[in-house]
């Protein structure tokens, strides 16, 4: 059975939302997990259908994965029996390439089904394969199958100078080096929060990881690490998701359970388009709260590598430009087709032309509802905000994509006085 959200629209929100896990963080640390060669706890953890697909992959691997609390999970590798990845939950999930680095320098082999193209984009993997490569690996591609093999008797540690900045390579090159012997130097590396996130991670796991969120990362291989406790960081594109809603609904929200710095581009944004976003701290922990009184002015952005504004929030921040005075410009410089959000809007009275990467959106008065569907996790995010702040009823369908990386949403944002239910036909 098909799921879709019914929105009514208009309402202000107002109140305190708590931020979950990071889904990014998350679908690397837990593969990453393997590594450790002995039993890891992760806390914080969002519920999403990610990580419920991820938890699927290791246990079919042979690992025992069990939930301990609700957002706290168990991984004992030491039962991993297999290193042929190649069946259908591998391929269907873009994250499950970071099997490729983890395994690898766990076994020194791997068959991994490859992760598709997707509707953002091509999304290839040549970044990861020419480090792993580099490290000594022999990589195949089996076109006919769509998998890659990968074997090392040892990585051994290199210098390698990545052609485009990729979070995923950086990801997946620091997982296979932390087991490599010697040192490795990634150049040109991404800078994500979740990066760092990982990283840091790996080091509890006593690896040696030094650099991560600059522009160079050097690792110092280790024979063997071990296992440890660790909490993943808050999720930024939720955070501003929340953000960007709470504007769009001309609101008053307080978001808890973040961390302010990953927000500094989508904070920058909101406050040139009239919003007002303040910084604060309760003592325990952070918390910004965002504040809109009045119609949007349009502003102007580029999405860019971190800490420029993210590409994940390119969609919702696009949703909420479509009531602004005056016309946006917004360019998409990571994926070079992240704009199908574009048609649904439209649906709902938006105003926005495309060419290649630069999209156009001319403010209009208002959105008014409309049946639409979601066509990638960050389109339904778009969509949903766009619900939030139209005049009338929206149908959301296609919902699937966004519970791959949003915990509760429609809790959290009912709980903020917005309208969502969940159906299904
Ligand atoms: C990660 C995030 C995703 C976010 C993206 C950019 C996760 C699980 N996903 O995706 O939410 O939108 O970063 O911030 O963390 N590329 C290549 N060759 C490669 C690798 C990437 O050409 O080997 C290209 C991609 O097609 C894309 C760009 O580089 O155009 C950036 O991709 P990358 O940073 O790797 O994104 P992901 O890790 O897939």
């Amino acid at each position: 059975m098909k799921q879709f959200y019914t929105i009514q629209g208009g309402r202000r929100l107002e109140g305190t939302v708590t931020i979950s896990g990071a889904k990014n963080a998350a679908v690397a640390i837990i593969p990453a997990a393997i590594l450790a060669g002995e039993c890891c706890i992760l806390e914080n953890l969002p519920h999403i259908a990610d990580v419920q697909r991820l938890k699927t992959i290791l246990e079919k691997l042979g690992a025992k994965v069990d939930y301990t609390r609700g957002d706290c999970l168990t991984i004992d590798p030491t039962a991993i029996k297999t290193t042929d990845a190649t069946f259908d939950e591998v391929g269907d999930m873009r994250a499950s390439s970071y099997l490729l680095g983890a395994m690898l320098g766990s076994y020194g082999e791997v068959e991994l089904a490859l992760p598709g193209g997707c509707v953002i984009g091509q999304r290839p993997i040549d970044q990861h394969i020419k480090g792993m490569r580099a490290l000594g690996a022999k990589v195949y591609m089996d076109e006919s199958r769509n998998v890659v093999r990968a074997q090392a008797t040892r990585l051994k540690g290199a210098e390698i100078f990545f052609d485009i900045v990729s979070v995923g390579a950086t990801i997946n090159l620091m997982l296979a080096a932390c087991k490599a012997e010697g040192q490795t130097v990634l150049q040109n590396v991404a800078k994500e929060p979740h990066v760092v996130d990982v990283a840091n991670f790996l080091n509890m796991m006593g690896a040696s990881i030094k650099g991560a969120g600059t522009d160079v990362i050097r690792i110092i291989g280790r024979n063997k690490l071990h296992g440890c406790t660790y909490a993943v960081i808050p999720d930024q594109i939720e955070t501003g998701t929340y953000m960007i809603a709470a504007a769009a609904t001309r609101g008053d929200v307080i978001i808890k359970n973040v961390i302010p710095t990953h927000m500094e581009a989508v904070s920058a944004k909101l406050m040139e388009s009239g919003a007002r976003v303040i910084e604060g701290d309760d003592g325990r922990e952070f918390y910004l709260r965002v504040t809109m009184n009045e119609r949007p002015r349009s502003v102007n952005l580029k999405t860019m590598v971190y800490p420029g504004f993210p590409t994940d929030l390119q969609q919702p921040m696009m949703a909420y430009l479509c009531c602004a005075q005056g016309t946006s410009i917004i360019q998409e410089n990571i994926f070079e087709n992240r704009f199908n959000h574009v048609k649904e809007l439209r649906r709902m009275g938006a105003s926005v032309s495309v060419s290649k990467r630069i999209a156009k959106v001319k403010g209009v008065e208002a959105l008014r509802g409309a049946e639409i569907a979601a066509t990638d996790l960050r389109a339904g995010a778009a969509l949903i905000v766009a619900g939030l702040s139209a005049h009338g009823t929206t149908t959301v369908r296609n919902i699937e994509y966004v519970d791959r990386g949003y915990e509760h949403l429609e809790h959290k944002f009912n709980a903020l006085g917005g309208y969502i239910e969940r159906g299904s036909k």
